[in-house]
């Protein structure tokens, strides 16, 4: 326990990771290639070091064992449940814990808090036309808003509602209108080792057959996440959405993306898909939305704000729909549950989220984490993903069978080990089928290290591989939780636990 050891110690000292500083000046030679290059690629410039300064900065409390054990016993052993000043390092999400740059705080104070036909809306609204390609965007407090407005405009009652892969409020939102959720991504995506380099895509004959199986008119409208957050942060191809908007269109299908970590999955086309390698990410983007007939979107995660989210499309009956629904849900169309200043925070935001650099260093950091977890032999979801490194829990705790929660157990685990705080993903998080009671079993059961923007150092992804590692040495001490409290919607989010101690009840 090299890193927590220290933690424990020292209190509040940094704890002492591998040391790349004190290795070689140009260990990895990219200094050199930088200083070759006439035009050095982002790709290269990001993995030098971050391409940012930091300009503000905010001071965590680093809790002693005795503090953090104390904690998640309070918390139900929920890491949703701590409270932020009890963690050291904050990977519970990368959604509205991004940090704000200087052009976007400067942007708040232009906010114009008009009630109707604010400028500021307008302002979002050309940031939407120019970098998405959307005519009309209606903005909404966050994606979950926007998620409802458009579950409830397409969705008639028992209609079916394909996917590629579930996402927890989009499909509890589907679900709530009355759709039937089917999944239609390809195999391999629930398989944690296949190296399939687009495991988001969509199986074309999965949704062929379902089109076929229930006919178009039972088909609400096809939804494709990019990224695919549940697998794993995992991209769909260009040649996927194009054939997927086919297949749909020549249907008369409508559909529709959720775009919540669009540049994500436009920078892994960028790295590798043919003919994608010299294109800036911005142009990649707006080929990839030119398929769809519209998008919902969280802005905290891509467009880098702390709250906010959007619907956009180019059909004006949805549009119409939207304006008529919004109003009763979030508020007036031109400001949807958001302040003025927050859609400019949010214009500025879909503007920087294109810089390649910035997105090149992004998919780095991720990428640097999870090469060393890789390298030290902990089993992770691969390829590694845009946003988050996932924690193959069933392989890293294979003593545990599903029903003892093993990624509920070790994130609570991690948590301990080290105030580094993550999230489960795996039965917890899936819940009930809402006809059968049953529990969903999801393939998947991991735990979710999610890198926040632009927040945190290499270093701090060093100490957090370190504190993995320790875990993963120590992987038999942990035995397991049951669910104590279960409440009946998006039950991850407030649910309780309890400890088995030794394989018997705690
Ligand atoms: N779609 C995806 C793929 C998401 O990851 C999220 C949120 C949403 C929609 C809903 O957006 O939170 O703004 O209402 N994901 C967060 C996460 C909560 O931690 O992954 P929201």
């Amino acid at each position: 326990m090299q890193a927590t050891a220290l933690l424990d110690a020292a209190g509040a000292s940094v704890p002492c990771a591998r040391s790349r500083a004190a290795e070689v000046p140009d260990p990895t030679g990219l200094l050199a290639l930088y200083n070759r290059s006439g035009q050095p690629q982002a790709a290269i410039v990001s993995a030098l070091a971050e391409p940012y300064r930091i300009k503000a900065v905010e001071s965590v409390h680093v809790p002693t064992r005795a503090e953090r054990e104390a904690a998640i016993a309070d918390a139900g052993y929920n890491t949703f449940l701590l409270r932020s000043r009890d963690v050291y390092i904050d990977l519970l999400t990368d959604s509205g814990t991004g940090a704000m740059s200087d052009r976007q705080w400067s942007a708040l104070m232009v906010g114009d808090e008009a009630y109707a036909g604010a400028t500021s809306f307008y302002r979002l609204e050309a940031a939407v036309r120019d970098v998405y390609g959307f005519r009309y965007v209606v903005p909404t407090h966050q994606g979950r808003g926007a998620e409802h407005l458009i579950s409830q405009i397409l969705i008639k009652q028992g209609q079916y509602v394909p996917g590629n892969m579930y996402f927890t409020t989009t499909r509890a939102h589907q679900e709530l209108a009355g759709g039937v959720f089917v999944d239609v991504i390809i195999d391999e995506a629930h398989d944690p080792r296949a190296p399939h380099p687009f495991k988001g895509n969509v199986d074309l004959a999965k949704l062929a057959g379902l089109i076929d199986r229930v006919g178009a008119a039972n088909i609400a409208y096809v939804n494709v996440a990019v990224t695919v957050n549940m697998a794993g942060g995992q991209p769909v191809s260009m040649a996927n959405l194009r054939a997927v908007s086919e297949l749909c269109h020549r249907h008369n299908i409508l559909l529709w993306c959720d775009a919540t970590r669009l540049v994500e999955n436009a920078y892994f086309i960028h790295e590798r898909e043919e003919g994608y390698a010299d294109r800036p990410v911005a142009e990649i983007v707006r080929a990839m939305m030119s398929y769809f007939d519209g998008c919902t979107m969280s802005g905290k995660k891509d467009a880098l704000v702390n709250i906010g989210g959007f619907l956009a499309m180019n059909d004006e009956s949805v549009l119409q729909r939207a304006r008529e629904l919004v109003v009763l849900f979030e508020g007036m169309p031109t400001y949807g549950g958001l302040a003025g200043r927050d859609m400019e925070a949010m214009a500025v935001g879909i503007r920087e989220m294109v810089d390649d650099q910035y997105i090149a260093h992004r998919i780095h950091q991720v990428r640097y984490l999870g090469q060393q977890l890789l390298d030290a032999g902990v089993p992770i979801v691969e390829p590694i993903g845009g946003h988050a490194v996932f924690l193959d829990a069933r392989r890293f705790l294979p003593h545990l069978d599903q029903e003892l929660l093993p990624a509920q157990a070790l994130a609570a685990q991690l948590y301990v080990d080290s105030g580094v705080r993550s999230m489960e993903r795996g039965i917890v998080s899936a819940g009930r089928d809402p006809q059968t009671g049953r529990n969903h079993i999801p393939k998947l059961e991991l735990v979710r290290l999610t890198i926040p923007r632009r927040v945190y150092t290499d270093r701090h992804m060093d100490v957090v591989a370190q504190s993995v590692i320790d875990v993963f040495g120590h992987r038999e001490d942990i035995h397991g939780l049951r669910m104590v409290y279960e409440p009946p919607t998006l039950r991850f989010f407030n649910a309780r636990f309890a400890p088995i101690r030794d394989g018997g009840p705690a």
